[in-house]
């Protein structure tokens, strides 16, 4: 059956790209978009930047028709500046509007944003109320499990989050305290799922890098979707590879040399296409060492690429590249 977030059908069991500050800006998204993410979302963006008008918080709103759907995620500590912020996001056009109340980075928490709202429950219950008041767009939510160890209160965040109209949830598997150490705990996540009150689609975050994990703990844990951050870095074939491991039950071969230049061949040019090619070429450079993990004596290549400033070189690189290893049988694949 397929899962729904309002209207947007995301087919049978979706496969979410998580939103990654400096990561899962649009041209990344182009390339997990083409490996079969099913629901991508922005870096997440300040809603005090995108009030004040300010450039880097604005461009982070760009979404493009390639992409859909896909969710702008903002997150803040005050009430009426996150129903400002959302309404300015939802002009930019997206698929829905996503609020973080997971991020557990010290200069967002002492703002009361991101995860610190956990602490909080009736603000968050209010802020979330007002974002959903404030658009017609459906509003999802990323969070954590809770606070710490003592306070995991996911379960009755989301029944009152439910309540007051979000429309889905994601749910990464650890405390703020534990930021992101040590192994993502997803009972919790499957007790969230299992509540009979619970309506809305619930999707499961935390540590999923492999075609394998993601089939036991869609088992496991009962939930109706997967969200997928790190093992997505420089490895975009991750969301296809779990996809086939699901249809399939065996595990689809790694992508090849030529598909991983081809891969960054694209990203590249989209961000160029983005940003500009001075820009687009220094923001790719630290993409490079992601894309081409586990071929032995990378780094001259990686100096290099890293260093360049010319289209043309970097491209030229690129074909050595493919020369120089085109016999290469090492590339790392996830575990
Ligand atoms: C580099 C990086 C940036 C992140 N930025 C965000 C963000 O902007 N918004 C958010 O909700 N989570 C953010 N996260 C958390 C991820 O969305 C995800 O919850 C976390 O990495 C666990 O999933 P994973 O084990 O699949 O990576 C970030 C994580 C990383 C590694």
């Amino acid at each position: 059956m397929s899962v729904k977030i309002g209207n947007i059908d995301l087919g049978p069991f979706p496969l979410l790209l998580a939103p990654m500050e400096d990561v899962s800006d649009p041209p990344f998204r182009f390339v997990c978009k083409q490996n079969g993410a099913d629901l991508m979302y922005t870096e997440f963006i300040s809603s005090e930047g995108l009030i004040r008008d300010a450039a880097k918080s604005k461009q982070k709103l760009d979404v493009f028709e390639y992409e859909r759907p896909v969710g702008i995620q903002i997150f803040g500590g005050d009430i009426d500046h996150m129903r400002e912020a959302t309404e300015i996001a939802a002009q930019a056009g997206p698929d829905l509007i996503d609020i973080n109340y997971g991020c557990p980075v010290k200069a967002v928490v002492c703002k009361g944003a991101g995860s610190s709202l956990l602490q909080d429950i009736p603000k968050m219950v209010k802020m979330t109320a007002e974002v959903v008041k404030a658009t017609s767009l459906p509003v999802t939510v990323k969070t954590r499990l809770g606070w710490d160890d003592t306070t995991k209160n996911v379960y009755e965040v989301a029944e009152r989050l439910q309540d007051v109209g979000i429309q889905a949830l994601s749910i990464h598997g650890r405390t703020r305290a534990q930021l992101y150490k040590g192994q993502a705990d997803w009972s919790l996540i499957r007790e969230v799922k299992r509540n009979p009150r619970i309506r809305i689609p619930i999707f499961g975050n935390g540590d999923v890098d492999s075609p394998e994990k993601a089939a036991a703990w869609r088992m496991e844990y009962e939930i109706d979707g997967i969200m997928i951050g790190r093992a997505a870095i420089g490895y975009p074939w991750i969301f296809r590879e779990v996809k086939h491991f699901f249809a399939t039950g065996e595990r689809l071969a790694g992508p090849t040399l030529q598909e991983r230049i081809e891969a960054c061949r694209t990203h590249l040019d989209k961000s160029i296409q983005w940003k500009g090619e001075r820009t687009g070429i220094l923001e790719m450079r630290r993409h490079y060492a992601n894309y081409f993990k586990g071929l032995p004596d990378f780094k001259p290549y990686r100096m290099k690429l890293v260093s360049e400033l010319n289209l043309a070189t970097i491209y030229q690189l690129l074909d050595d590249i493919s020369g120089s290893y085109a016999n290469n049988c090492t590339l790392l694949q996830p575990v």
